[in-house]
């Protein structure tokens, strides 16, 4: 009988350059007992030569081809643009890797599910890295939902504002990232399909061009989500808001919920997040009014602990026995749908996009 391991060796392909998330994912990695960090993969030399400075003897490959030939190697994590994560996480399947991929999960459906159907070929593992559902605030609002405090949940207003000139990087070219949507839309989009218990039934979407014609990606995105049940949502992103609206007013038979926390446009969404590895607890709290008849009553409930090491505890209990995935393939795959629906519905006039027509 094979001998069951109790470690995982990891490696990461993409150690950062503007965000140093590579470097993130293996300090993640270092801080598990049960993961152990073997190798990074980047084709720009001057990240490899940090990624030897800052993790001493683990191994350095300029290409992925290079990775998947180390037999030593159980799980990749895919830390690269999105326009490159198909291709790098079907190599690493076929190679028989285990792979977390970055969130968006990559620009378009049909790549999501071409990788989908890759891991259940190869029988491996595939997530999706949706860490911010480990934020302390995301993670009081649910808390304050399962609670029952403000009744049923029929409408989410989920909204990132700011008025702030893009850069020009991978992100700005509408191919390469998937559009505007796709840079913190993601974390927006899945915190709302997790908060809802529903299908998405229905998507429409605006988009503005209207000040940065610099780059190529839409200044703003607005997404009506529709659910089987019957609750809303709009989800906004926006780099023309001169005036910001709440990050989450949440409505409910009897009550709401608001947390007015800055967002990532502001650049400290988490204070030092590059940073964090465990335990953050987020100093705020979250606004929550519920109604008795014509009385009001409000409470302020304390963020709780942003924790995202625990995306990786929870996806090292998966490879090592089996325990359920943090994020599904599937649920990556939801996520990108939605974006590529409210953006198509916005480039169309804002047309009705079914999203059965995704499945
Ligand atoms: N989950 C989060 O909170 C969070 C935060 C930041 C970034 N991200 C995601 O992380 C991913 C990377 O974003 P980033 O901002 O760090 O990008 P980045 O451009 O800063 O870094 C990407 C790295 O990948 C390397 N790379 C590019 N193509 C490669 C290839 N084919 N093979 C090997 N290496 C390659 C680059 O040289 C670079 O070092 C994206 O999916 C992004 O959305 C997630």
């Amino acid at each position: 009988m094979q001998q069951r391991k109790n470690t995982v060796n990891c490696a990461v392909v993409g150690y950062g350059r503007y965000h140093d998330f590579g470097r993130m994912h293996c300090r993640w990695i270092g801080a598990c007992e049960e993961l152990n960090l073997v190798a990074v993969c980047d084709i720009d030399p001057a990240s490899r030569e940090r990624a030897a400075r800052e993790f001493p003897g683990i191994e350095l490959c300029a290409c992925v081809d290079e990775l998947v030939s180390n037999d030593d190697i159980d799980m990749v994590s895919v830390v690269t643009p999105h326009f490159t994560h198909a291709e790098i996480a079907t190599e690493c399947l076929r190679a028989g890797k285990h792979v977390i991929v970055e969130k968006a999960m990559a620009p378009t459906v049909e790549e999501c599910t071409a990788m989908i159907e890759e891991a259940r070929r190869a029988g491996r593992k595939l997530a999706v890295f949706h860490n911010r559902r480990h934020d302390g605030n995301y993670r009081a609002i649910q808390q304050v939902i399962a609670q029952g405090t403000i009744g049923a949940v029929f409408h989410v207003e989920c909204c990132e504002e700011g008025y702030a000139e893009p850069q020009q990087w991978w992100y700005s070219e509408e191919e390469k990232s998937g559009g505007v949507f796709f840079y913190w839309g993601p974390h927006a989009v899945d915190w709302v399909l997790t908060l809802v218990p529903s299908r998405v039934a229905r998507v429409t979407g605006s988009t503005q061009r209207r000040v940065w014609s610099q780059v190529e990606i839409a200044d703003e995105v607005r997404a009506h989500l529709w659910f089987e049940n019957e609750t809303t949502a709009v989800i906004t992103f926006s780099r023309i808001a001169a005036i910001r609206k709440p990050l989450w007013r949440i409505l409910g038979t009897k009550g709401a919920i608001e947390d007015s926390k800055v967002g990532i446009c502001q650049g400290n969404y988490i204070p030092h997040y590059q940073e964090l590895l465990v335990g953050d607890a987020g100093e705020g709290q979250v606004r929550v009014v519920t109604v008795d008849g014509e009385e009001k009553e409000e409470t302020l409930v304390d963020y709780l602990e942003s924790d995202w090491l625990t995306y990786y505890q929870d996806m090292a209990a998966a490879v090592l026995r089996d325990e359920p995935l943090p994020v599904t393939g599937e649920e990556g795959r939801m996520t990108v749908a939605v974006m590529q629906a409210a953006q198509e519905s916005g480039e169309k006039g804002g047309v009705i996009i079914e999203m059965s027509d995704y499945e």
